[in-house]
């Protein structure tokens, strides 16, 4: 019998392709978003991809009763948990909001796993929690630093809950994974990255101002301790992203995790510069971006990447699409938003 996965904040960018990628391993899927930061470009490019519709609940993980009720409508074998805000600026002038939304929803989520006889629960975590590390690459033993946000708080705490959770009810079965820098889209250019109003992350950023909607890119700082100056990150590509989902879900479902809560780093193990990340751009699609040198973003990390080691030898899982294909799909992902009026 197909085991059913639900996913929250199945309709925004990760969600999406994290759905995909699960039918396509033969899961049943049932998706659950308030719609709170996407619109039904992601749902409709998924039901294009997959070639039927998926069961839609328009709800918020706030609401307790619904949650609740969620569990009760279906046999949930797995849920991935990605329903939050995610803008670490708006969450440092409107904390209460991100604590309030952020950690509600998954309290209310890992309430109603436990009180119907629990479940599998992956929580979409982030590279944030290692703040600016001493070193690159990390580890899943590299401690956690005071974050320097309360997005990035939310995300600890919400580890932290499942790993008390875990602990305490042996019903709950749970895996952190914590994601480097998602890009890209997916091969069919049907869904991808929609972000609302002026986009903070950098290659959303590239590829609108490459198709005209912005004027010009600035890089945030030239003057990093860097070879170029500029900052490194691991930017991991959205499927290769979504196959570790995949990963991570059967190994819970199949019995086959070796502590009952487990933390993964998703990344490519690869440092790369914004320079570096910005020529490779121009270079895989042929083209010049307008761009310009400009202060340092507060908040920012000089370098971080991670050490994808266990994720490769547990999961059996590794970052496999290359920069260049994964900065062409972005590009074709906008020039698709662009040709579909959006
Ligand atoms: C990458 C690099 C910028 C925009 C954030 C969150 C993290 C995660 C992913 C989210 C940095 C530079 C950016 C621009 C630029 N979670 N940049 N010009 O900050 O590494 O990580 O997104 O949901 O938790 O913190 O990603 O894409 O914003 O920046 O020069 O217009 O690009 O300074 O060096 P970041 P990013």
């Amino acid at each position: 019998m197909k085991k059913t996965v639900l996913v929250s904040g199945g309709a925004g960018f990760i969600g999406s392709h994290v759905t995909v990628e699960l039918i396509s391993a033969g899961y049943d899927v049932v998706i659950a978003d308030n719609m709170s930061n996407c619109d039904m470009t992601g749902y409709e490019g998924v039901s294009k991809i997959i070639g039927r519709e998926l069961p839609f609940i328009r709800m918020d993980f706030c609401d307790s009763q619904a949650v609740d009720k969620l569990f009760s409508d279906y046999r949930i074998d797995a849920v991935i948990h990605f329903a939050a805000f995610k803008a670490v600026g708006e969450s440092v002038a409107e904390p209460l909001k991100y604590y309030k939304n952020n950690l509600m929803s998954f309290l209310n989520l890992l309430d109603a796993a436990h009180s119907h006889g629990g479940c599998n629960v992956l929580f979409s975590s982030s590279a944030t929690v290692y703040g600016e590390p001493d070193q690159s690459p990390v580890t899943e033993q590299t401690p956690r630093q005071p974050s320097t946000s309360p997005y990035g708080n939310t995300k600890q705490m919400c580890e932290d809950f499942l790993r008390d959770c875990v602990k305490a009810y042996p019903d709950i079965k749970g895996i952190a994974l914590r994601y480097f820098n998602p890009i890209g889209a997916h091969p069919s250019a049907l869904i991808g990255e929609l972000p609302r109003g002026v986009p903070n992350n950098l290659v959303p950023f590239i590829t609108q101002t490459a198709i005209g909607k912005r004027e010009c890119l600035s890089i945030f700082g030239n003057d990093y301790p860097t070879p170029d100056g500029t900052c490194l990150r691991d930017y991991i590509d959205i499927v290769d992203l979504a196959k570790a989902h995949v990963c991570a879900v059967s190994r819970m479902i199949d019995g086959k995790m070796k502590e009952n809560y487990e933390i993964f780093n998703i990344g490519t193990g690869r440092p790369l510069s914004v320079y570096e990340l910005v020529t490779a751009f121009e270079k895989v699609n042929g083209l010049k971006l307008n761009y310009k040198y400009a202060d340092r973003r507060p908040g920012d990390v000089v370098a971080i990447w991670a050490d994808p080691t266990l994720a490769n030898e547990e999961l059996g899982w590794k970052a496999e699409r290359s920069i260049e294909e994964t900065l062409a799909s972005a590009w074709a992902w906008e020039k698709h938003l662009a040709e579909t009026g959006k």
